[in-house]
């Protein structure tokens, strides 16, 4: 392809899925579906890896990330990004009108409310209608510039639409939608990892990744919240909302200008309820003096404007008496506490039961069964305890201890060291853990077949026709039709389901075997990598390593799951079966084999790729990417920074040391 024509093609493809994702952003319909979209961006994304300096600094390919960022660079604010003072009564906000009042020498004034969404403050500037910058709130004098980030946060707007002033900055709050946070928790509990504890905290985490294609996936938004510009007169805060949403910025639309202190007391009121079903957690809300010009008036400290104050809810709350305490064993052993407690209304609905996470939260808690406990429920999806009525407490009452052995099997617990949890390392004994290695497997996103559910897994295993997903390919018309509810129809039904299953691609599969810290993404990565299971079952920690993306833990959870002669076993049956273990010939994204057969290591800094992309570029072209310099190399590719150590090796085993436009000629760029 001439680079005219792909200069032309990426104008296009751009033009294109900025319209639609403006639709799904701003205007909340789709004219095209998910996959068809998908399909323009990774269209757009192999052109720009083809013709790099064609890609332009908001090209929506930036939404999917891929840059890493060793460190962020420190910005200074232009404006100090400042904080607001707190009241928690009706009271305190009379005061605070009465200072404003005051303070304007009792002029008429009028006030504008938001809610005070809880997440993490951020910086946008923008200079022709373009994202230049996105920086953290920091200490409110410097942040970090988390630019690559920022950009793959959808509803913020890589390129401006109309009429914007040539330079400012707007201010919001990126935040964790609850619905993904529980999504995201869902996950990383289906694949062992330790769950976040609140989404305030894993979107401001998010945000400083190293990868942004981590964060694209994490889906964050933002709720813009203000605008300062020095190349436009702006006279209210209303007007500069107006103009935030004309701009095409996502825009809470939870708003209300108010007339007096009295109308704010109102919003409050009518918030206090309405704002739990909102897709984002608030705390409080937050009043501003809507005219800019009072704002100036009333000025500053050095902490907080004196215009503006916010309200905080108090979280509900009530107490109820501690049960007991039962213990749930989750697919990878992992053992939750959950405190048993007598039903109590909170926040419009009756709570029954609390995660109390783990050993060290009951020991933090200090919690006892008997004792009167609060439960609170603030903006946060699920009730915490958190705390415990001590006068309450029963004379007779002792600490918490821990179980030792399984509820489910009676196996010894363990702890892994620097882990909170509890582990039953009973894999293939528990219940549990078994039936759990099952639904894990026919789930939806792996082998999906639907036809099969919690219950039928619980009849199966008690039936002793399903103790491994293997056993799924044995069974037989009349081995299922025998179970409790199922008839013809349902029979058949569950076997053309399994029977389906067999098509289900390579990547997919291994995410179905549910090998610890091995999500859909990794699964993706590795499949790609390898090609096949055997591949990937004989590799060594260092082959492992050398996969973008894949780190020490997951490598060695990969070589302990194929170390286990009971994997090895099913993996072997499930072959026999039918199952995909090797990706289809089409599903390989090689672009061209110039470099089959040569083996690189990668090292130092690159002006065009990231080492990731670099890596994923090389085995795109058919070359191998290995760590260690040895007399077979063919090619060193060095950019900036590399160590000398490396240099030295690579002359004295006479490897060919090559720059990174070498590199770029060698794949005809
Ligand atoms: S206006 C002087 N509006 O609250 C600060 N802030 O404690 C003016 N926040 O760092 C900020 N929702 O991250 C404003 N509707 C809202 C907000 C809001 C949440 C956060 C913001 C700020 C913190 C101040």
């Amino acid at each position: 392809m001439t680079r005219e024509q792909a200069q032309k093609d990426i104008d296009e493809l751009t033009e294109k899925i900025n319209h639609y994702n403006d639709l799904y952003y701003q205007k909340d319909t789709s004219e095209i579906s998910d996959y068809e979209f998908d399909q323009l961006l990774a269209k757009l994304i192999q052109l720009e890896t083809e013709f790099p300096d064609l890609k332009q600094s908001h090209s929506p390919s930036q939404r999917v990330g891929g840059t890493i960022t060793k460190e962020f660079e420190a910005v200074r604010h232009k404006h100090p990004m400042l904080s607001l003072s707190n009241t928690y009564s009706v009271e305190e906000l009379e005061d605070f009108d009465k200072r404003i009042a005051k303070g304007l020498n009792e002029e008429p004034y009028e006030y504008f409310c938001e809610l005070k969404f809880d997440g993490v403050a951020l910086s946008l500037t923008y200079e022709n209608g373009l994202l230049i910058r996105g920086v953290t709130r920091g200490d409110g004098t410097q942040g970090d510039d988390i630019t690559n980030n920022v950009r793959t946060i959808r509803s913020i707007p890589l390129k401006l639409r109309g009429n914007y002033p040539t330079e400012f900055e707007a201010r919001g709050e990126a935040f964790l939608p609850k619905e993904n946070f529980i999504r995201l928790n869902k996950e990383r509990e289906d694949i062992g990892e330790e769950t976040y504890a609140n989404a305030r905290n894993t979107a401001s985490g998010s945000l400083k990744m190293q990868d942004s294609s981590i964060v694209a996936k994490r889906g964050l938004d933002c709720y813009l919240y203000s605008m300062t510009t020095d190349t436009r007169e702006v006279s209210t805060h209303e007007k500069s909302i107006d103009l935030l949403i004309e701009m095409g910025f996502n825009v809470s639309p939870t708003y209300a200008k108010c007339s007096n202190i009295k109308e704010v007391i109102d919003y409050i009121l009518l918030w206090e309820q309405k704002r739990l079903d909102l897709p984002l957690e608030t705390d409080g809300i937050v009043i501003k003096v809507n005219s800019v010009a009072q704002q100036k008036l009333l000025g500053a400290t050095a902490k907080s404007p004196r215009w503006a104050i916010a309200y905080k809810y108090k979280a509900e709350n009530a107490t109820t008496l501690l049960k007991g305490i039962t213990y749930q064993v989750g697919r990878t052993g992992a053992v939750t506490p959950v405190a048993e407690l007598e039903p109590v209304l909170l926040a419009g609905t009756t709570v029954k039961r609390a995660s109390l996470h783990n050993a060290n939260e009951i020991t933090r808690l200090d919690v006892r069964i008997g004792d009167t406990v609060f439960v609170e429920k603030g903006g946060e999806i699920i009730p915490k305890i958190t705390g415990v009525m001590l006068e309450m407490r029963p004379v007779d009452s002792h600490e918490v201890e821990y179980i030792t052995h399984c509820p489910e099997c009676n196996t010894s617990l363990i702890r892994h060291e620097g882990e909170a949890a509890h582990y039953c390392p009973n894999l293939n004994g528990c219940p549990p853990q078994i039936k759990g290695r099952i639904e894990h497997f026919i789930q939806r996103k792996a082998m999906n077949i639907d036809s099969l559910g919690e219950r039928t897994i619980g009849l199966l295993f008690d039936k002793d026709l399903a103790k491994s997903p293997a056993d799924l390919y044995d069974l037989t018309y009349d081995a299922i039709f025998q179970l409790e509810g199922f008839k013809d129809l349902s029979t058949k039904n569950l076997l053309s389901g399994i029977q389906a299953s067999r098509e289900i691609s390579f990547d997919r599969v291994l995410f179905a075997l549910g090998i610890r810290y091995v999500g859909r993404t990794v699964a993706e990565k590795l499949a790609n990598y390898f090609q096949n299971i055997d591949r990937l079952a004989v590799a060594s920690f260092e082959e492992l390593i050398e996969v973008p993306e894949i780190g020490d833990r997951i490598a060695q959870s990969v070589i302990d799951f194929f170390g286990n002669e009971v994997n090895r076993v099913e993996v072997e049956r499930l072959k026999s079966a039918g199952i995909q273990l090797e990706l289809a010939q089409q599903a390989s994204t090689n672009i061209s084999d110039v470099l089959n057969g040569k083996s690189f290591v990668v090292s130092g800094v690159f002006e065009n790729f990231s080492r990731d992309d670099l890596k994923e570029t090389i085995k795109n072209h058919g070359g191998k990417v290995i760590s260690a310099i040895s007399g077979k190399l063919d090619f060193l590719l060095a950019g900036d920074k590399m160590g000398p150590a490396k240099k030295d090796k690579a002359e004295k085993l006479d490897v060919q040391i090559i720059s990174e436009s070498d590199f770029l000629k060698m794949i005809d760029r």
